[in-house]
């Protein structure tokens, strides 16, 4: 079989990522019952100003315990850089339980340097020396952000996780009355960011997460949704509420049949030595057919398949 590896930057994948508003203990309890890759516990939207100040605090003391029950991630969205609560909210969660931050209304490569020199000084003094802790940036959340979408994959970023998209705050930055078309769809403009979104990320070689989808009592919506975003090439998305991880889970896995098609593409390249393209079923398979094999496999096997 031809060596086709390829560095890859990103960790582990992750399908669902539960956004938690870190002043509710309540809701971080129930979180970390969850069967979520990751919970995000969030810093920004979901607490107001005049409680930022104990929801930070509060993390700090969630981080330090370690809560080890939890077999996912632990990332916090922090607020953007440009606001008096970044660099308190990253003094206060930076450390060895960590595993990543939201950045949120990043702006281009540069907030995400920014970030991460704030983070390497941190995990420094935490005593932590490698790139673990990564970074997720939410790139379309300003009018200006996706023309600069082109840049990440040139930038040297080690700490680039992935990169996702939001439709909510770009709507309420360039004062549109709705982000949606009438048939329900995303407008144009959040379709065309969300191609952008995806695109720069497979361009840096980090994961493409999909935005969250609001109606939590839709599961059936949800799943529909997800399966569509991972055809896309989407590796994961986040959860509102914990009755939509399961959906997630499993619909950004690969299904049987997949996993099947996938064994079978993979074992046809093994058989016919280095050649770079075989025949199967009467179908001409090549270099990009084995790859994606891979990855399936890949998906399905980190994830205990
Ligand atoms: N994480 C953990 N637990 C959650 C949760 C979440 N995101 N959302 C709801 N729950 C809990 C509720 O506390 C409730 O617990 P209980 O049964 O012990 O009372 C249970 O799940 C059922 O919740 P439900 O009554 O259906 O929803 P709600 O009206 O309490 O909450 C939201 C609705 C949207 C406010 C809530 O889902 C939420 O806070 N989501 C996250 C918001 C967020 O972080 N936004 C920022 C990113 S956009
Ligand atoms: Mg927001």
């Amino acid at each position: 079989m031809p060596d086709i590896s390829t560095p890859d930057r990103a960790d582990k994948p992750m399908r669902s990522l539960l956004f938690v508003p870190a002043d509710s203990e309540k809701k971080i309890a129930k979180g970390l019952e969850t069967a979520a890759d990751a919970l995000v516990l969030d810093l920004e939207d979901s607490v107001m100003p005049e409680r930022k100040s104990a929801a930070r605090a509060a993390l700090a003391e969630l981080l330090a315990a370690h809560p080890s029950s939890y077999r996912g991630a632990l990332w916090v969205r922090i607020n953007p850089l440009n606001t008096e609560y970044a660099l308190e909210d990253l003094c206060a969660v930076v450390g060895p339980a960590l595993k990543g931050i939201l950045l949120p209304k990043c702006e281009g490569p540069g907030d995400v340097e920014t970030a991460s020199r704030y983070i390497d000084a941190l995990a420094r003094r935490a005593g932590l020396t490698d790139d673990r802790i990564g970074i997720l940036p939410v790139v379309t959340e300003t009018a200006a952000a996706p023309f600069t979408l082109g840049a990440y994959r040139e930038a040297a970023l080690p700490r680039l996780w992935g990169m996702t998209w939001g439709a909510e705050d770009l709507s309420s930055a360039i004062g549109a009355a709705t982000n949606m078309a009438p048939d329900g769809n995303w407008a144009f403009t959040y379709k065309m960011v969300r191609s952008q979104c995806l695109l720069a990320a497979k361009a840096a070689n980090v994961q493409a997460i999909e935005t969250l989808y609001v109606d939590f009592s839709d599961d059936a919506g949800l799943r529909r949704s997800c399966v569509e975003a991972r055809r896309e090439g989407f590796n994961g998305r986040f959860a509102i509420h914990p009755a939509q991880v399961d959906g997630i889970n499993e619909s950004f896995m690969p299904a049987t049949d997949e996993v099947n098609e996938a064994r079978s593409i993979v074992a046809a390249f093994a058989q016919a030595g280095n050649a770079g393209t075989v025949g199967m079923h009467g179908r001409m398979l090549d270099i990009p057919h084995l790859k994606q094999a891979q990855k399936v496999l890949e998906l399905h096997e980190s994830f205990g398949g």
